[in-house]
């Protein structure tokens, strides 16, 4: 039996939300076209109401009026799942956007709908299942090398039940609509799987154990991984004033994280910012491999230059491009800039809905949204053995900096960590601007464990270090009133400490060479060294000369870092700043 597609005619239009009068059955995140002329205008059906559905249109609605046809489809809105997501760089309607770029600049015209997935390409594709064997949702019964990973082609996770595979298809080159295998269900009716299958995007996509992730997923930034690290299969934010550096951040994150996938969903970041990115992406080389970063990578576009309906789109959709790749027992990590215009588009939607407004203007489900986008997060246990994990990280850009409005307060209450950036630190140029003094991780006694194992006593430095630093603020603090005459010669010394720990370690310059990236060991390096200046017992006769030895210490540090790891120079450099904390606590 055939459905009957329900068709309606728009009556009321107000910006992108359109009101239509319907016939037949349709329901709540279905998709519906609007038909005009020529032109297709995707949509979603957000409420229904008698024989009226109110549905948002991804696009720019001009030319709408009223009696448009529109014409609904009885699925949601869908994500195409297979081959060739990597290296893809798409909108929010999963729309191929370098596909189209040299034809109609850099973004799609209005109405254009191209596949995500190339349906000519051909993929080496290997059966690992037989005929008579019984699978069940997201079970694989074959691969396909994309790049160097294993790109599994898993029973479609819309399929309950069991199945008994009838056919195999031969080990070949297919693309990906070709049919590779065929079962029956427990009910004997046939199915057809090909590479290709489909999800919708607002439903989180997860099949086996949920489990607690024990592995620290490094960034190579010193602050991070040190003083608040973060999971693999965990969450955290990154709020932060306008131009504190947000989006360097995550794009450092992006490039250096230990995690074999990363999407990037740019959620209505300026379009020169998203231009950039895509210029540049396509050339950097990821430093654990050796291979170009893009072949790691999905990057979602969506500029505050296109609708605010599609923001929301390209959120979800990042998300369960994400947790496909999950269930092949990647670690993923996903990176959203910025969660603040995904949550601007869900007030002006509310406001055109009428809703009752809550905190902010923000609709009341604001924090039920944000929760259930980091909800999907996690570490998998996979039935056929292996962890899949998917890490979040969501910029927050709270107007003014304010981190008591309710986009940065919904978030804080879900993640794991809060990498909180600060304008005072950003307008002294002391990047990253992540403020050591109000950000937290909830992973420090997980990861301190994890490393303590092969930087022994790792979690007793850390935390000594984090005490010195707040000591050294306050310190600084009570200087600023009484002048540095007023501060004991012991004090001052804690105080320069502190200024060290800031400006050579936690600091760090993403546009130098060696110090934008810092591995692991080169960090316990590094940290293992200024330990020893913490402990050391300094004899100095007057706060002029405390201050002349560390300012040489720090620019001795300093100039270090940006010397390759481990090079002659670096050795040398390294020996000379131990002799001359040496010198100064012993031979006087
Ligand atoms: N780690 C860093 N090292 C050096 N410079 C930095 C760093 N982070 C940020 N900057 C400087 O600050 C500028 C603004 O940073 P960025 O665009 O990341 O801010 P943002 O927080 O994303 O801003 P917005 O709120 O407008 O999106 C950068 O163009 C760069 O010059
Ligand atoms: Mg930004």
């Amino acid at each position: 039996m055939s459905k009957v597609i329900a068709t309606g005619k728009v009556v009321k239009a107000f910006g992108n939300l359109l009101h239509v009068e319907f016939d037949g059955d349709i329901r709540q995140g279905e998709v519906a076209t609007v038909r005009l002329g020529e032109l297709n205008l995707k949509a979603e059906v957000i409420e229904i109401a008698g024989h009226v559905a109110k549905i948002q249109v991804f696009e720019d609605t001009r030319g709408i009026k009223l009696h448009t046809p529109v014409q609904f489809s009885s699925h949601l809105l869908e994500a195409e799942l297979g081959p060739g997501l990597l290296t893809s760089i798409l909108d929010g309607l999963q729309n191929p956007l370098e596909k189209v770029a040299d034809a109609s600049g850099l973004f799609l015209m209005r109405g254009v709908y191209l596949p995500p997935l190339d349906r000519a390409k051909h993929w080496d594709y290997h059966p690992t299942a037989k005929v008579g064997d019984k699978c069940e949702r997201g079970d694989s019964f074959g691969y396909t090398m994309e790049g160097r990973f294993h790109h599994l082609i898993m029973v479609p996770f819309n399929h309950y039940g069991t199945y008994t595979l009838t056919w195999v298809a031969k080990p070949g080159s297919y693309t990906i609509d070709t049919i590779v295998a065929r079962a029956v269900d427990e009910k004997g009716i046939a199915h057809e799987f090909s590479m290709l299958q489909k999800w919708p995007v607002k439903i989180p996509l997860f099949e086996g154990e949920r489990v607690r992730g024990d592995k620290m997923m490094d960034t190579g930034e010193r602050i991070i991984d040190t003083q608040f690290p973060i999971l693999k299969g965990g969450t955290f934010c990154t709020p932060g004033p306008f131009g504190a550096g947000k989006t360097v951040l995550q794009h450092h994150l992006s490039k250096y994280s230990s995690v074999d996938i990363v999407v990037v969903v740019a959620c209505g970041e300026r379009a020169g910012e998203v231009v950039e990115v895509l210029r540049t992406f396509p050339h950097l080389i990821d430093p654990h491999t050796s291979e170009p970063l893009i072949n790691r990578t999905v990057i979602i576009c969506n500029t505050s230059s296109m609708p605010v309906a599609a923001r929301e789109a390209s959120i979800y959709l990042g998300a369960t491009i994400a947790e496909y790749y999950r269930q092949m027992g990647l670690d993923i990590l996903l990176l959203a800039d910025s969660t603040s215009r995904w949550a601007q588009a869900m007030r002006e939607m509310s406001g055109r809905l009428e809703e009752i407004p809550g905190e902010e203007a923000f609709p009341a489900y604001l924090s039920s949204r944000i929760s259930a986008f980091y909800e999907r997060a996690g570490v998998v246990a996979l039935k056929g053995g292996g962890k899949g994990s998917l890490t979040i990280g969501g910029a927050v850009s709270p107007a003014g900096g304010n981190f008591e409005e309710p986009v940065t307060q919904s978030t804080l209450a879900v993640v794991g960590a809060f990498l909180g950036l600060s304008r005072a630190r950003s307008d002294a140029r002391r990047y990253p601007a992540i403020d050591p003094h109000i950000s937290w991780s909830k992973y420090v006694d997980q990861v301190g464990a994890e490393l303590d194992t092969f930087a022994e006593g790792w979690k007793g430095m850390v935390l000594k270090a984090a005490a010195l630093l707040k000591e050294g603020d306050d310190i600084g603090k009570r200087m600023e009133v009484i002048g540095e005459e007023g501060i004991s010669l012991k004090d001052m010394v804690v105080f320069l400490k502190a200024e060290l720990y800031e400006f050579c370690y936690l600091q760090q310059n993403a546009f130098d060479k060696e110090d934008a990236y810092c591995p692991l060991n080169r960090q316990i390096a590094l940290f293992k060294l200024i330990d020893k200046i913490f402990c050391t017992e300094y004899v100095f006769d007057n706060h002029d000369e405390a201050r002349a030895f560390f300012l040489e210490l720090q620019n001795m540090i300093r100039n270090m870092n940006s010397l390759q790891f481990q090079s002659d120079r670096y050795k040398h450099l390294f020996a000379q700043i131990e002799e001359k904390i040496q010198h100064v606590s012993k031979h006087r």
